[in-house]
């Protein structure tokens, strides 16, 4: 199974909170229909929600898993959603709302994306991006190193050796400063939004096997519930729990050159 590969059903039930979050962006910088990209769409909650509130929607994903979820739930609306890596990203036109939520952390570079999707915000158009990790690079100790050191024991170690996990940083100045590059304003600066975190490790681990951990849950099978809860009482242990999710919106010029 390819590490990325998520699995719609089990993230659908799992996330209704990073939902939400999405919407509310998308509501800060101003629901006018047209036209909407959405970029890692997942399992297509935020596609179909913005599709409702009149929009015609681009939506893609590089799991198929989540294509073929969004696909079905958004059936008699105005979406298409095709399998598209995000590094490779091509859209097609121009877009009122660029949107890409919780999947910046999971591209190791996100210069061709940040610069495709700032193209195709249209004259007036906003880009709506929300990750995690967007706090300065100084992550010593944080989850993802209690992640890996969890991995590293020995009743984990050789059966989930071809399942790395990798969850990266994209500083929050560094993307404003790419953004501001490609001609964009910043409407709303990056901006740490306050995450309501689930201290119940067997709760978390669950959370976390639908979508990060998914590949290496698969991988464990009936193990799986034993290491993601592992993981997650570690975390909390730690306290390394806040995922430093960072909101920013920016917006294209009313007349654009080029
Ligand atoms: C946390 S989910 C977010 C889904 C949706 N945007 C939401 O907020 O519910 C992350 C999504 O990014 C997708 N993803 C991960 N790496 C990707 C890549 N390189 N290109 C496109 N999508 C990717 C995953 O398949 C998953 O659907």
């Amino acid at each position: 199974m390819d590490r990325h590969v998520w699995q719609a059903e089990h993230y659908r039930r799992a996330n209704s909170r990073q939902f939400r979050t999405a919407v509310e962006a998308l509501e800060l910088a101003g629901l006018t229909g047209g036209r909407l990209a959405d970029i890692g769409c997942g399992s297509g909650e935020i596609t179909r929600a913005m599709a409702e509130r009149g929009y015609t929607v681009a939506a893609s994903d590089f799991s198929p898993s989540m294509v073929e979820a969004t696909r079905e739930h958004c059936q008699g609306f105005p979406v298409t959603v095709q399998v598209q890596d995000a590094r490779e990203l091509r859209l097609d036109g121009t877009f009122d709302i660029v949107h890409c939520s919780w999947v910046l952390h999971w591209l190791d570079d996100i210069d061709h994306a940040l610069t495709e999707m700032a193209r195709a915000v249209a004259p007036g158009g906003a880009l709506v991006l929300q990750w995690s990790r967007g706090n300065p690079r100084s992550c010593e100790g944080d989850a993802v190193t209690v992640l890996h050191a969890v991995m590293n024991r020995p009743r984990w170690r050789d059966r989930l050796a071809d399942t790395p996990f990798a969850m990266h940083q994209h500083p929050a100045d560094e993307v404003a400063a790419r953004l501001l590059a490609a001609g964009l304003t910043l409407e709303l600066p990056p901006t740490e939004i306050d995450a309501q975190f689930v201290a119940d490790p067997v709760a978390l681990g669950r959370i976390m096997a639908s979508a990060g951990l998914a590949a290496q849950a698969d991988k464990l099978g009936d193990d799986a519930g034993d290491f993601v809860t592992e993981v997650a009482t570690e975390m909390i242990a730690a306290n390394t729990l806040n995922p430093h999710n960072t909101r920013l919106i920016a917006r294209a010029a009313a007349s654009r050159a080029g």
